[in-house]
């Protein structure tokens, strides 16, 4: 089992993920952010942004586990919000890595509307909208991609393959 070729280039992911920040940052309302990301799988790209902000912005984070094997959504999302920090009457911006299915950011989405911010935004590095299950978009999108299984920039198969560098198609080794 190894991780395929290269989509998408750590050069390339800078560049965008420095042009997001500044696109995030003229959208929001003035003042400071409250940044909630998804674990665990956009905590590299979270980190990223929320460093290129030009905008003082306090950390939250929700804990997503989508249940099924490791490839597939099965649609259902357990959401811990242990660690969310502050959300009530603050402009927050949830940051995820892919738009899938789209049940984790509407479920993710609906629990912060919930507390009642002063804004919410969206944003996601990796969109695949040919897979959306429920009407989701984020209101900023790093890269549109094809229906391919992602690997590398904090995204995983299973648990492996996080901590490469550089977005990769994923594959499955013929034996
Ligand atoms: P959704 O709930 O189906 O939109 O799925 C969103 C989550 O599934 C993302 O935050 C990812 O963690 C995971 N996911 C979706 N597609 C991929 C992929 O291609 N590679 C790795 N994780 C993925
Ligand atoms: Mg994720």
């Amino acid at each position: 089992m190894s991780a395929g070729q290269v989509l998408i280039s750590r050069d390339e992911i800078r560049a965008r993920t420095l042009a997001l920040a500044q696109e995030v940052t003229l959208a929001l309302p003035p003042g400071p952010v409250h940044a909630v990301v998804i674990l665990k799988s956009a905590i590299f790209f979270g980190v990223d942004l929320i460093r290129a902000l030009g905008r003082e912005a306090s950390l939250g984070f929700l804990f997503a586990s989508s249940y099924g094997d490791s490839a597939e959504s099965a649609g259902a999302v357990a959401l811990s919000a242990d660690a969310l920090g502050r959300v009530t009457g603050q402009n927050v911006l949830l940051i995820d890595d892919i738009l899938d299915t789209g049940n984790t950011l509407a479920a993710a989405a609906e629990t912060l509307r919930a507390l009642r911010p002063a804004s919410l935004r969206t944003c996601v590095l990796l969109d695949k909208p040919s897979r959306r299950q429920v009407p989701f978009e984020a209101d900023h999108v790093g890269f549109p991609i094809e229906d391919v299984f992602v690997v590398g920039y904090g995204m995983d198969f299973g648990g492996r393959f996080r901590t490469l560098p550089d977005i990769r198609v994923y594959r499955q080794e013929k034996k």
